[in-house]
């Protein structure tokens, strides 16, 4: 509908009771009110969504190709996460009507990319992705940092989801660091993700939380170090080689935090528990590729155009263990940039420097 004709139907509709006399009979006056109601109605919805962010197709779609392009391109060594998050993410965005809420557990040590899949699934099903209005992050060290406030965060919490869902169904919590949230605080979320139909007439069937965590991140290294040992593939490892024992990890975590003896695993909430593995040297060296590109597009528009070298000179700054074996990075791939930063001062000609030569372009 265009602004012309928006603006006569307010007029129109602002004179109906003008006009009442002239609508014969009284049923066809009360049809056409309504029709003019709502043709108000979705002029209004359009042209406020227009100016506000508003809950619909506009701003949350599910990017098929895009999760799946990211998770294989921009992911490294994570032949796990990338078909279960993808699989999970779609089953999910695609069902009108979800039995439950999608919940995600990430478990692995640091590094290994489970913030960067979160940001991955929020960009490809939100506009403006982490930073939608719709997308949640949520630092268990920033927003609840201590112990005794319990009770208070658990109402907080709370009020944040059903205010937020409220709002629009398809909104996303990640919640960061859940291995230092104060035990049980999580419990709160269950009646949110049990299989209730609604509560309090709002569905939080198609909300979607993830969970971050370092618990079960040990485990998973001892198997995988088992493994590469028995000179294995990596991409042979199956998720339920692994998935139990991260499951078990997190229930009975030592610090008796996050998920410890939560209602959430007992009852079988969390859709799946997902394990990132820890990081091998060839995986490494395609973070700090990506990297280098990224930073200096005009010098390596690609990864065969980044020397070997330098990616070798970066390896050097970081520290791999076992101290015997030197096979997983000890901070994945996190490290990277600024070391990447610190290499690369002096090999990128100061007066070659990326914005200079755009300005000569
Ligand atoms: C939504 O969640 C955020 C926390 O991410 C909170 O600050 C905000 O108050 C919540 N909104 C509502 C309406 O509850």
């Amino acid at each position: 509908m265009n602004m012309k004709t928006f603006v006569w139907v307010i007029i129109l509709g602002a004179q109906c009771p003008f006009l009442i006399n002239c609508f014969e009979p009284v049923s066809g006056f009360v049809a056409g009110v309504a029709g003019i109601g709502s043709i108000i109605y979705t002029g209004f919805h359009g042209l406020r969504c227009k100016i506000f962010v508003c809950c619909d197709k506009s701003q949350i779609s599910l990017n098929i190709q895009g999760l799946r392009e990211d998770l294989s391109r921009k992911l490294h060594g994570q032949h796990l996460v990338e078909k279960a998050v993808a699989g999970h993410v779609m089953g999910h965005l695609q069902s009108v009507d979800p039995h439950k809420a999608l919940v995600l557990s990430f478990h692995g040590l640091t590094g290994v990319g489970k913030n960067f899949v979160s940001r991955i699934i929020a960009d490809n099903i939100y506009r403006g992705g982490l930073r939608s209005p719709f997308v949640h992050l949520i630092s268990a060290t920033k927003e609840f940092p201590h112990e005794g406030m319990v009770p208070f965060y658990k109402d907080q919490l709370k009020q944040w989801i059903e205010g937020n869902v409220t709002k629009c169904e398809r909104s996303m919590f990640i919640f960061d660091e859940v291995d230092k949230l104060p035990s049980l605080l999580l419990d709160v979320i269950k009646p949110y993700i049990d299989h209730y139909l609604e509560l309090g007439g709002v569905s939080y069937r198609k909300a979607i939380f993830i969970f971050l965590s370092n618990a079960g991140g040990t485990e998973i290294g001892k198997l995988v170090f088992e493994h590469w040992q028995s000179g294995k593939q990596r991409k042979d490892i199956k998720l339920s080689d692994i998935e139990g024992s991260v499951m078990v990890s997190a229930i009975n975590a030592d610090n008796h935090n996050g998920l410890w003896h939560s209602q959430l695993i007992s009852n079988h909430l969390i859709t799946s528990f997902i394990p990132f593995l820890p990081l091998e040297k060839q995986h490494v060296r395609a973070c700090i590729k990506d990297d280098i590109i990224k930073k200096y597009p005009l010098h390596f528009p690609n990864e065969h155009e980044v020397p070997e070298d330098y990616v070798d000179e970066v390896m050097q700054e970081l520290k791999f263990y076992p101290p015997a074996e030197q096979v997983f990075s000890v901070t994945g791939c996190k490290r990277v940039s600024e070391k990447v930063d610190y290499v690369m001062m002096d090999k990128v000609l100061p007066k070659q420097n990326s914005r200079q030569k755009l300005l000569e372009l």
